[in-house]
């Protein structure tokens, strides 16, 4: 019981690395609380969770729906000890391809999502909190094709070490996770075939040095490390959990 009696918010934890993460965290003592936009999965979510867990509609791109949100969980909680700042979104952006829209919609998601996510819950965060943001392997080297993601997520890794010293006088702790390629629903939501689906995935799995892609869980476990206090030390760093992608 790494987390007994800690109070967690988990954005986008609906599906994929948030839903492992708040299931993983609940059977460790916490109670959480998951956001996501798509109202249909939220009675099936909800079931898988359990009575430890509410689900919240919000788009992390909002600030009145984060900061209702936040009022929420303060009404039902009391307050936060942990937030994983999960949601995310990532899409092929050739730069001759990128257009306004494009733009907007990964840049948005993933760095104004994580700052007004964080805006608004910081009133309700405890002393010694952890913060998790999360980021990815793309942005640790040069990738072909991926430069928009990868960029919003430099970002979100700068963010990490930025607001850890500008919290280091309420004790709360900035980490991030960098997953490398995770079986997750992510890349079935690109609207290409099932087929072609398959074909990608076999090729992430032949580009990492394990030879297989990640599950959901091994980022889980991760996010449960950053988020007790076994790592309380651990301040403004990026832990990456992809396989060697990245390193090798
Ligand atoms: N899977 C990978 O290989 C991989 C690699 C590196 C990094 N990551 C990062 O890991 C995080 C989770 O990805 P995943 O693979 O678990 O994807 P996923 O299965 O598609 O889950 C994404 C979650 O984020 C929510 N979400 C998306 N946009 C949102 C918004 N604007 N407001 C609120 N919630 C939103 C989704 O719910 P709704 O759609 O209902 O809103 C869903 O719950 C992302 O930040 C992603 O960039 C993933």
């Amino acid at each position: 019981m790494r987390l007994k009696n800690k109070i967690a918010l988990i954005t986008g934890g609906t599906s994929g690395i948030g839903l492992a993460t708040a299931k993983l965290f609940i059977a460790e003592g916490a109670r959480v609380a998951v956001t996501g936009r798509d109202e249909a999965v939220f009675d099936r979510v909800k079931a898988e969770l359990g009575e430890n867990a509410i689900v919240l509609k919000g788009d992390v791109c909002s600030i009145t729906d984060m900061r209702a949100i936040a009022t929420e969980i303060k009404d039902k909680f009391g307050g936060l000890d942990i937030v994983f700042a999960n949601a995310g979104w990532a899409f092929p952006t050739p730069l001759n391809d990128i257009d306004e829209e494009l733009y907007s919609n990964i840049m948005d998601v993933n760095v104004k999502g994580v700052v007004f996510t964080l805006q608004a819950v910081l009133p309700e965060l405890r002393e010694g909190s952890s913060v998790i943001l999360n980021t990815s392997f793309v942005a640790q080297t040069g990738k072909h094709g991926i430069s928009l993601t990868a960029a919003a997520k430099a970002a979100v890794r700068s963010l990490a070490r930025s607001w850890s010293y500008e919290f280091l006088h309420r004790k709360i702790r900035f980490n991030a996770i960098a997953p490398g390629a995770i079986k997750t629903p992510l890349i079935t939501k690109w609207g290409m075939s099932d087929e072609w689906v398959r074909d990608r995935m076999d090729d992430f799995a032949k580009s990492i040095p394990v030879g297989y892609m990640g599950k959901a869980e091994d980022i889980a476990y991760a996010a449960l490390y950053l988020a007790s206090e076994e790592s309380s030390y651990i301040v403004g760093t990026e832990l990456i959990v992809d396989g060697g992608a990245s390193q090798l």
